[in-house]
């Protein structure tokens, strides 16, 4: 696999995919490309043994999925997440200060790293619903240029700044719009001009700041990789690229990706909501199998659940693990704890490894130092839904929940060649903790 080319795709991805829609709307253009056809929740679903099919949730969440023939073994799946800690537009957004300035209101979706969003290009991208002859419509807008800032204070007003500073998000996080001119309610106007509506018939709108810096290649020898979003929309485009490359042969392949991670999950979009616990219902009914069938198959199932692990950061080497420490371009990272926040344990574990032996890729561990918390993830929550053998790995990265991350420029074509084992493998259970792994 040529690393430099999967990294040209990715980065058009992420440059593309400022937000959680976009990213849904641009997996589904390559799903589309790819063969797969799109179903509707609210239609019936007549499914056929060899084909491809995908489904969306509020614009925002995307399972697709491969069946290879109607007597499948199991479901062969990866989950990622496509949301970030960002600012949210409130509404009514727009706040004069001194009769000079017009700034926004926004507040906090996730836990973000504030500093990184001051003295840098930003601009805002999400959807609006607009009235239609019908009902609603939604569209999607993105203001496609630099034109937002949240200016920093000058050290000479804040002379403690560098001593450590807590940002409050509704005085520091309020972005710079415009000069305050004789327009009213400009920010609306903007953003119905980009919709190509009036500004009327806009009826809401979910509207996120963004950083427009472009992912890019860096180190010595373009060794790293700087984007926003690489959490976790690495892993949501290794998993898509490894989906469509595979090959299912025993086992239905099924790559989602859930919106709301970043704020625990709990919406009909995210990993603790039904939808894929009612998708994986759907393929079943709609093949023709019972309910003891779909038990048995769950029985026989596997799920890796991929979103972005901590590497050790080079200034801070102090920080991880004395014993488990990932480290960018040194593969996939297989994450443990003993709380069961990540759900790997020594039967998923081992499976994963096998899986990346097969698939002919370095894997390495992470597990959190045991006198620090660690964060949180999807696939123990996912487990409420549908339980079965799971596993949490990442890929390793530096300043997490930064606008702007840093990671290994060769693990993104890792996790896509362990992915393309995964969805083309079966995994049976035979009862008593043994597994037959048919890859
Ligand atoms: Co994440």
């Amino acid at each position: 696999m040529n690393i430099n080319h999967v990294n040209e795709e990715l980065f058009s991805f992420l440059d593309h995919s400022p937000n959680a829609f976009y990213a849904v709307r641009n997996m589904c253009g390559i799903l589309e490309q790819a063969g797969m056809t799109r179903l509707n929740e609210g239609a019936p679903w007549k499914l056929e043994a060899g084909k491809g099919y995908y489904v969306t949730r509020n614009d925002s969440a995307v399972i697709a999925f491969r069946i290879p023939r109607a007597d499948y073994t199991g479901f062969q799946m990866m989950a990622s997440h496509c949301d970030s800690p960002v600012f949210k537009i409130k509404a009514n957004a727009e706040i004069a200060a001194d009769k000079q300035y017009v700034k926004l209101n926004v507040e906090k979706y996730g836990g973000m790293l504030c500093a990184p969003w001051l003295d840098r290009p930003l601009s805002v991208a999400g959807r609006v619903i607009v009235r239609t002859q019908e009902g609603i419509e939604t569209r999607l807008v993105n203001v496609d240029r630099d034109l937002m800032i949240i200016p920093n204070l000058a050290i000479h007003m804040n002379r403690q700044v560098n001593d450590g500073y807590k940002f409050n998000a509704q005085v520091d996080m309020l972005p710079l719009f415009c000069e305050k001119g004789e327009e009213t309610d400009a920010f609306r106007g903007l953003i119905a001009s980009e919709a190509g509506v009036s500004a009327e018939d806009i009826i809401d709108a979910d509207l996120f700041l963004y950083n427009r810096m472009p992912a890019v290649t860096l180190g010595l020898n373009n060794e790293f990789i700087a984007s926003g979003r690489l959490d976790d929309l690495q892993c949501a485009f290794a998993s898509l690229k490894g989906f469509i490359a595979a090959t299912p042969k025993d086992s239905v392949a099924v790559h989602c990706v859930f919106d709301n991670e970043e704020v625990g999950s709990g919406t009909k979009q995210g990993a603790a909501g039904t939808f894929l616990s009612d998708t994986l219902h759907r393929i079943n009914r709609a093949m023709g199998r019972t309910e003891d069938e779909y038990l048995m198959s769950i029985a026989s199932s596997f799920l890796v659940s991929a979103d972005n692990a901590h590497a050790v950061h080079p200034n801070h080497t102090e920080k991880t693990d004395p014993t488990n420490r990932p480290y960018l371009n040194k593969g996939i990272v297989i994450k443990y704890s003993a709380n069961q926040k990540y759900t790997t344990d020594a039967v998923s574990g081992a499976i994963m490894r096998e899986i990346c032996r097969k698939a002919g890729v370095p894997f390495q561990t992470f597990v959190n130092r045991s006198d620090m918390l660690g964060g949180s993830t999807l696939g123990n929550i996912s487990q409420s839904q549908v339980a079965l053998n799971t596993v949490d790995i990442g890929l390793a990265q530096l300043a997490m929940h930064s606008p702007y991350e840093t990671a290994g420029a060769k693990d993104t074509a890792y996790l896509i060649e362990a992915a393309k084992v995964l969805f083309s493998s079966s995994i049976e259970g035979t009862g008593n903790g043994n597994y037959k792994l048919r890859f």
